[in-house]
């Protein structure tokens, strides 16, 4: 059983999806230990307390050097003893020393189809309105593991959505989220704690893709 850590910054539809995930058994083989929040306000926090989840909360702007905000992250990491790091939603940038210390051990999950509409200053709403702004037909999420190279790193489940004629930013990001990222994260969180996703090569190889459940 690994231990997961949740890092968190708004409402948390993607940590429910987890809590739920686990509550009805497809996820076995971790369990959420923690959620990190970048925000005192963040909704993300109630569910978790509702769900007698430990959570902290980490400011970024609470250390004066990016060093001291990595040892305080790390530290909790440790203090968890946590093996999956889950970035669902999570807003603030992580860096280079976390990411060597959990090399292929963070995932991530995008609201769009990478390598369309991602990199720097690709979150949230401004990627849907980008997608809309493009006219593209489909768009979707993307799970991937964390790397150096913002929303760079090893695509590990991908899943496409209709993009209507009529959609706002705010109609496609819900569509995205009901019809593929709450599928696609405890669905990789379950492989990657069940040990069947491999990475060669800076790409990902799934095990067992006959149980597919989307
Ligand atoms: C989700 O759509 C997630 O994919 C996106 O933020 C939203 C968080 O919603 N993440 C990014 O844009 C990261 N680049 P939630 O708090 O309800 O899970």
């Amino acid at each position: 059983m690994l231990n997961i850590a949740v890092l968190v910054s708004g409402g948390g539809t993607n940590l429910q999806a987890l809590i739920d995930a686990q509550a009805t058994g497809q996820i076995q083989n971790g369990a959420i230990s923690l959620v990190i929040s970048s925000r005192t306000d963040a909704f993300a926090l109630e569910r978790a307390k509702k769900a007698g989840i430990p959570t902290r909360v980490l400011l970024r702007k609470g250390f004066a050097e990016q060093a001291d905000y990595d040892a305080a992250l790390l530290a909790l990491l440790k203090e968890f003893q946590i093996q999956l790091v889950v970035l669902a939603g999570f807003m603030t940038i992580i860096s280079e020393t976390v990411i060597r210390q959990y090399e292929n051990q963070i995932i991530n999950v995008h609201p769009a189809l990478i390598p369309s509409f991602c990199g720097p200053g690709f979150y949230g709403l401004h990627v849907h309105e980008a997608a809309l702004e493009k006219g593209v037909k489909v768009s979707g999420a993307t799970v991937h593991f964390v790397n150096e190279v913002c929303d760079g790193g090893p695509i590990i489940l991908q899943k496409a959505v209709e993009v209507l004629p009529d959609d706002t930013p705010e109609t496609l990001q819900r569509r995205i989220m009901e019809q593929a990222e709450w599928k696609l994260l405890p669905r990789a969180v379950e492989l990657f704690c069940a040990g069947k996703i491999v990475v060669e090569n800076g790409r990902t190889r799934i095990w067992e893709r006959t149980e597919r459940t989307w």
